[in-house]
């Protein structure tokens, strides 16, 4: 068995907004051994995002630009991240938390490349405030999604999904933390799938994973028997 070197790691722009959890989970993901992927830029629209730090840390160039009054508007400050991803030599632009809507040539320029993680099950719950959304609707079982970015939003073919159960006495705070701790799962599994090259999507936007090995499909969704 070859080794994985690091020419042949798939390389990852991360964008985010906030404190980084799922940042965090992919740079972990990165550093096992093995693993096809490494992260080469990490970048934010708010300037004290959390996740900027532990990037910096771990000793990954980190950048932001504030999106508040940049000159030019939304155009032109994805023009601007666009640069920053291509300099940066990334294969795969990853939406982690990104709390920010990316204009539609944004999507046609990393078309294929540019995936998002969503805590609902898509295609219900798109949008913000999804657990309460979750909540109010009873439904029994939520969890969330990553899919392939197209210009309308949280939609894309859905490459994978974790469940977990709403339980009783759950408030969106209980339900939100449920959700992430499976998104800590699903996103580097995803990045792995992508980086060995076992992801496609067909005509009708279906996405399929070459050779998912029953633990692969387990391991992301503990509460299904994959039988
Ligand atoms: C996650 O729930 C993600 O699905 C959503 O925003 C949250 C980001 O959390 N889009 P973190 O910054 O990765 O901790």
């Amino acid at each position: 068995m070859g080794q994985v070197t690091n020419r042949t790691k798939l390389k990852l722009a991360v964008l985010i907004s906030g404190g980084g959890s799922n940042l965090q989970a992919i740079m972990d993901a990165c550093n096992a051994p093995g693993y096809p992927a490494e992260v080469v830029l990490v970048f934010s629209n708010q300037l004290d995002a959390g996740g900027l730090d532990r990037a910096r840390k771990a000793g990954i160039r980190a950048e932001a630009i504030a999106h508040k009054g940049y000159p030019g508007g939304r155009e032109a400050y994805d023009t601007a991240v666009s640069t920053l991803i291509e300099q940066s030599g990334a294969d795969l632009v990853v939406l982690a938390g990104y709390l920010r809507l990316v204009s539609e040539s944004f999507v046609t320029r990393w078309q294929d490349r540019l995936i998002n993680i969503h805590p609902s099950l898509l295609p219900s719950f798109k949008g913000l405030h999804v657990h309460q959304k979750a909540l109010d609707a009873g439904v029994k079982f939520a969890g969330c999604t990553v899919h392939y970015v197209v210009p309308e939003v949280d939609s894309g073919p859905i490459i994978a999904q974790a469940v977990v159960p709403v339980l009783p006495g759950d408030d969106a705070g209980k339900l939100a933390q449920r959700i992430l701790k499976q998104e800590h799962k699903i996103y580097p599994q995803v990045i792995r799938w992508i980086a060995e090259g076992r992801v496609s999507v067909d005509a009708n936007a279906i996405v399929t994973v070459t050779d998912a090995k029953p633990a692969e499909i387990s391991a992301i969704n503990p509460v299904l028997d994959p039988g």
